[in-house]
């Protein structure tokens, strides 16, 4: 390994850079191993993220604060002379895929990892409006060190962004993080996922030591506010994965897209113009609230001329849960602000507040928890020195944060350990959320 990479992994993982040399080196290793060591490897990354509130605003245009972590995926990369991508994993169950680059890429069939790799690729060489270099490519993604998968800590992004990075370098395109999170969120549409920018922004403009205060609604000439906020020093905050890794949750999670779609539908008849949720967050939800019904179908919608655009997997028989869903990003996007203040006051109990508020609206008005996650929320308030605490993600498995005093740590590690064994039979995991910096080459 040479200095100057020595020094860029100090500079991403801090103290950590020592242990992940062997990462490195090891990677290097499977590469030539598989492509050969004739020319110059580039290496990529691209981190996981944790949000510590804002959950299910990023497409409703609202507000969200993540972080992004110093677990990540490495991609090592050998550019070539034609447009072919041959990708191989670290990790023996994913097959080796290759592909031509083009602006209308073949899919793999639904729930091929490549697909994210494919839908970067593609949205790529269509921005471009030309071919950028194919390349030989490895995928490094194994946990600890890579981003736990199934965990709701945007692995898949992780791997959109890295791909969408290292194909911008090798065309010699220097796009703004900005414009790079849009056109790696349009990019997993190609998965089928109709979700926010939230994950690739955090992945490409995360800072060391800090979270991300990202308002998701671009202003006319598509510009975003966002600010870095450091981390609070007294506490800290731990992530716990459940090891309950959603699967198959698209359709649950197309469901509320919908739900929120269909509020902004029926608001428009008051409210004319208005495209997000987002739009009426200044209007009081005492004057929302009866506009919204608690359930309709979107045939009913259709009947009244709301149209819910393209959601795919949407069953239009299925009751929307249009009231409550609304309510949970309306009140959702007050707490972020909240939030945000609190973070920066260094108002630890009060941030803790809100993050308990958050879980219960996630739990209870957005209906995206589990029982598993259930049992490790109630076990972190069990500890003396946890100030709050929140499922994190999508939802429906994965992990919670939980906002910890520092002198706390162990006796919570050791409590949440055991609780969720005695009540789950499962392990539960936990490490503290450690936030370093965005996407970008590492070295050579
Ligand atoms: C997933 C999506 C994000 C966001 C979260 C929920 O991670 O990819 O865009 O919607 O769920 O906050």
């Amino acid at each position: 390994m040479t200095h100057s990479l020595e020094t860029a992994l100090q500079q991403i993982y801090g103290s950590g850079a020592a242990a992940q040399m062997p990462r490195y080196q090891q990677a290097r290793q499977a590469f030539t191993d598989h492509f050969g060591d004739a020319g110059e490897l580039l290496i990529f990354r691209a981190p996981g993220r944790v949000n510590l509130i804002g959950e299910h605003t990023d497409y409703n245009h609202g507000f969200v604060l993540p972080a992004a972590l110093d677990k990540d995926v490495l991609l090592f990369v050998r550019p070539r002379a034609d447009d072919q991508i041959n990708l191989v994993n670290l990790e023996n169950e994913f097959a080796l895929v290759s592909f031509t680059l083009s602006e209308a890429i073949p899919s793999a069939p639904v729930g091929d990892w490549s697909n994210y790799a494919r839908g970067a690729a593609q949205t790529v060489t269509q921005q471009l409006g030309q071919r950028p270099p194919g390349f030989d490519g490895l995928v490094v993604s194994a946990a600890p060190q890579g981003i736990p998968r199934g965990a709701g800590l945007s692995s898949s992004s992780a791997l959109t962004v890295v791909v969408a990075v290292a194909l911008a370098h090798l065309a010699d395109w220097q796009p703004l993080p900005v414009q790079l999170a849009h056109l790696c969120s349009d990019a997993e549409w190609y998965v089928g996922t109709r979700g926010g920018i939230m994950d690739q922004f955090a992945a490409l403009l995360g800072r060391r030591d800090h979270a991300l205060f990202l308002d998701c609604r671009p202003d006319a000439q598509g510009n975003y506010t966002y600010e870095a906020i450091p981390l609070p020093t007294t506490h800290r905050l731990l992530v716990v994965d459940s090891g309950v890794h959603h699967r198959n949750v698209r359709g649950e999670f197309n469901q509320r897209v919908a739900a929120c779609r269909a509020g902004v539908g029926l608001l428009r008849r008051d409210f004319p113009g208005i495209t997000h949720l987002r739009d009426v967050q200044d209007v009081a939800w005492e004057i929302l609230e009866p506009l919204l019904p608690e359930t309709i179908t979107a045939t009913a919608l259709q009947e009244q001329g709301i149209d819910l655009g393209e959601i795919p997997g949407l069953d239009a028989q299925a009751g929307l849960r249009v009231r409550a869903c609304c309510r949970h990003v309306w009140t959702e996007n007050d707490r972020v602000r909240l939030a945000m203040d609190a973070l920066r006051l260094g108002e630890t109990k009060e941030l803790g507040r809100l993050m308990n508020e958050a879980h219960t609206s996630a739990r209870d008005d957005y209906r995206i928890s589990c029982p598993e996650l259930e049992v490790l929320i109630e076990s972190a308030n069990q500890v003396e020195g946890v100030a709050g605490a929140r499922l994190t993600g999508a939802g429906w498995g994965g992990c919670i944060i939980a906002l910890v005093d520092k002198g706390a740590v162990e006796a919570f590690q050791t409590h949440v350990q055991e609780r969720y064994k005695q009540a789950t039979g499962r392990e539960a995991s936990i490490f503290p959320c450690q936030a370093g910096p965005g996407a970008g080459l590492v070295g050579r």
